[in-house]
């Protein structure tokens, strides 16, 4: 099963990742994970991106595409794999077809307000990545991981104004992908506003149907 999960910032799509990727055994493959990996290593690819990610922007299409490619290469997507925040840009999504057959394109649908409210609660994991949120989701003990015990923390791109600059540039260059796969008839939408494990049952059922 080859799934885009497609959303604006704070929709959702890296908690279902998480839960989905266990039920249906496929990997879970967040471009936002890698760049925010390479940049706690500090590799070439991290020094390239950090300003951009830190502050909410694009990274460059052709950079992007690259990245996922050499992904989608690998023997561990033999079965399929969930694509978390990939494409983001129309020409992201033509690259992607070039190379790769998608089964269905998932679209987490969340009003604004409740966007803001999830994305100016959230809490990561600064080892793991294990996602929390200050009221709906704390961690057991306050700033401590419950899988790691690492340093629970803000994201760097969570402050507010770059949380307006994420959700903009989603609707900007990343809301035209609707129509793109409305067109290819691909495109699931799916409410994300119930909680996990509820927006689950409804994601299974979708691409189950
Ligand atoms: P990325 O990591 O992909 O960030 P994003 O798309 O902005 O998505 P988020 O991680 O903010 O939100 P999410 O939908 O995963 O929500 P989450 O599950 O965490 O990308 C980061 C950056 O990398 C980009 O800004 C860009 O710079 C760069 N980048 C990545 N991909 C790129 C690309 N293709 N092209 C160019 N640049 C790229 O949940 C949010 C909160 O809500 C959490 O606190 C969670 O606990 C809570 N929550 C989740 N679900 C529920 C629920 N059902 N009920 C109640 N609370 C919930």
């Amino acid at each position: 099963m080859r799934l885009i999960f497609l959303g604006p910032p704070g929709a959702g799509k890296g908690t279902l990742s998480t839960l989905a990727k266990e039920r249906l055994g496929i990997p879970h493959i967040s471009t936002g994970d890698l760049f925010r990996a390479a940049i706690k290593q500090g590799t070439l690819l991290g020094r390239q991106v950090q300003e951009i990610v830190s502050t909410g922007g694009l990274v460059p299409d052709e950079l992007t595409v690259a990245i996922v490619r050499e992904k989608l290469d690998s023997p561990e997507v033999a079965k399929g794999f969930i694509l978390d925040g990939f494409p983001r840009t129309v020409k992201q999504a033509e690259a992607l077809s070039s190379f790769c057959k998608l089964d269905h394109v998932i679209s987490f649908d969340l009003a604004r307000e409740e966007l803001l409210q999830r994305l100016g609660g959230r809490l990561v994991c600064k080892n793991c990545g294990a996602v929390y949120h200050r009221v709906n989701r704390p961690p057991k003990v306050e700033g401590v991981c419950d899988f790691c015990g690492g340093v629970v923390a803000v994201r760097p791109d969570d402050e507010p104004e770059a949380i307006v600059r994420r959700l903009d540039l989603y609707d900007e260059q990343t809301a035209p992908l609707l129509d793109y796969y409305q067109q290819k008839n691909i495109l699931r939408r799916l409410d994300a506003s119930p909680a996990p494990e509820v927006v689950l049952e409804s994601l299974l059922a979708i691409i189950q149907a």
